[in-house]
């Protein structure tokens, strides 16, 4: 395609992004969260918008300003981001799921501030696995709709990267898979970033790296692509 038809190659098409960091409450003033700043999903979703679609973002905590002219949906823990993206899926036909969802949410959130009088010298907080959102959309009905999800690997060899990735996409069931190593000062607040696109075989379909609005409208391509193909 020529580049001015590039551009607008989502035009007609809806998409939905879930970007940052859902949080889990302890107790009225505490959480356990992580260090997504929502970046780079915030970026795809303003690539999406400046290539034609129609976009809805699920923010989770983020740290960047949220686009306008796109429908937005805050959210804060990962059963409110469950129900949102279960519910707005359906009406879209590509959901990118960018968002660093926590894995484990506390067994029980206390009603009142935890007290260190009551606790003591040491706390031992039990956690129970969050629902996996990717897979659950995943293995959904579809009709058509294509599925992307992100993985972000703390891996510093390359290999160990693919690797990971390719046994993550196995289990997601997800269309494509974007894999990022991240580290304790690469990844999360930085503006550029780095990635390799797998398929649902494992295969690598695109590599790209740059800026995180670069990286977000290239990938981009990869997917607007798919779904041309798929029709
Ligand atoms: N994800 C999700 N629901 C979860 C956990 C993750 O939808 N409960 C999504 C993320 O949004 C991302 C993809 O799954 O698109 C991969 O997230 P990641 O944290 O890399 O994978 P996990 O399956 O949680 O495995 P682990 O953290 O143990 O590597
Ligand atoms: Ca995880």
């Amino acid at each position: 395609a020529s580049a001015s038809a590039r551009l607008r190659d989502l035009e007609g098409r809806s998409v939905l992004v879930t970007a940052g960091g859902t949080r889990e409450p302890l107790d009225p003033v505490r959480y356990i969260g992580n260090r997504s700043s929502g970046r780079q999903g915030i970026a795809i979703a303003r690539a999406a918008q400046a290539r034609g679609a129609r976009v809805t973002l699920i923010a989770a905590h983020v740290e960047v300003e949220l686009p306008t002219g796109i429908e937005i949906v805050r959210v804060e823990t990962t059963a409110e981001l469950l129900d949102a993206a279960t519910a707005a899926a359906p009406l879209h036909d590509l959901v990118i799921m960018a968002a660093a969802v926590a894995d484990y949410r506390p067994v029980s959130v206390s009603d009142d501030k935890i007290k260190k009088a009551h606790t003591g010298d040491r706390l031992t907080l039990e956690l129970v696995q969050n629902p996996d959102i990717l897979a659950t959309l995943s293995h959904a009905e579809r009709d058509g709709r294509l599925i992307v999800g992100f993985a972000a690997e703390t891996a510093t060899d390359r290999d160990d990267l693919i690797r990971l990735g390719r046994e993550k996409i196995a289990r997601k069931g997800c269309d494509y898979l974007v894999v990022n190593g991240v580290g304790w000062t690469t990844g999360f607040a930085r503006d550029d970033n780095s990635v390799t696109v797998l398929d649902a075989s494992g295969a690598i379909v695109f590599e790209a790296s740059g800026s995180k609005s670069s990286v977000a409208d290239d990938i981009l391509g990869v997917f607007a692509t798919a779904l041309s193909g798929a029709e």
